[in-house]
């Protein structure tokens, strides 16, 4: 399996920081935001991992990442040129990955206790389609949001008034390579994005958007108050 982490976007909700720097360099715990997502690639068995930045601050992705061997992996850069949304970003994965070729993906900005190692492998084996990890939380407004009925999700909805439940799809997923081809059919948002929510609403309306729960702590870090706090926490590991 072939790993992409997506750290293109803009940070808009992490300004004035990231109008010097790009989101994902900004200092979580000891590390800057992108070694999180290295060690969870490594850590899942996964060898090969292409990283998709914006053109801000790329050149020091290179100085800290090089080619991904103190995390033992090879890692190769995409640029995004615009913030096209994340499915955008994606797409930009096409080459990267062979036919028939399953991925994990991560956002730059999530950070997970747990390991993808287990889920990776049995997907890797005998996965269809999508899966996605899903994270009861208190303002499930903030996330892509799962609406479940007898054990499938039925559909998700991006950051919903009125959310179908409290279970928000996490910033990691698998994906067989026909995600690629979903990305193809794609039309922007109402936000002028391709979403990754509607990926995942092409796998579900298949029936074949599958789903685990995250027992570990998870955070999005991309607002000031969680980025202070997942540095928080993860320096009190670190120390
Ligand atoms: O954190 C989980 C949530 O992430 C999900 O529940 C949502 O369904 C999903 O849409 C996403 O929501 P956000 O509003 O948090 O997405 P954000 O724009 O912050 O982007 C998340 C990551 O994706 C960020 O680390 C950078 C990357 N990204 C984003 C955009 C818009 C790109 O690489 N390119 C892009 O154009």
């Amino acid at each position: 399996m072939k790993g992409i982490i997506l750290a293109g976007g803009t940070g808009t909700r992490l300004r004035p920081l990231t109008s010097i720097v790009n989101k994902h360099l900004l200092p979580v715990g000891k590390y800057p935001m992108i070694h999180y997502a290295l060690v969870k690639m490594a850590e899942a068995g996964i060898e090969q991992v292409l990283l998709i930045t914006g053109k801000q601050s790329a050149g020091l992705y290179a100085d800290y990442i090089g080619d991904g061997q103190p995390w033992g992996l090879q890692v190769r850069f995409g640029i995004q040129e615009e913030a096209g949304g994340i499915a955008q970003a994606l797409g930009l994965a096409e080459a990267f990955v062979h036919p028939g070729e399953k991925l994990l993906v991560l956002l730059g900005d999530n950070l997970f206790e747990e390991s993808f190692r287990d889920p990776v492998q049995s997907f890797a084996v005998s996965g269809k389609g999508a899966h996605v990890f899903l994270k009861q939380v208190e303002d499930p407004r903030r996330y892509g949001v799962a609406e479940i009925a007898a054990g499938l999700i039925t559909r998700v909805v991006e950051k919903p008034e009125q959310p179908p439940s409290s279970y928000a799809v996490t910033g990691a997923y698998l994906y067989d390579s026909a995600v690629f081809d979903i990305i193809r059919h794609l039309r922007p948002s109402a936000r002028g994005e391709l979403e990754i929510t509607d990926v995942n609403n092409a796998y579900a309306a298949q029936g074949l958007l599958s789903y685990s729960h995250l027992a570990g702590w998870w955070t999005d870090a991309g607002t000031h108050r969680s980025l202070l706090e997942a540095g928080a926490r993860l320096l009190e590991e670190e120390e």
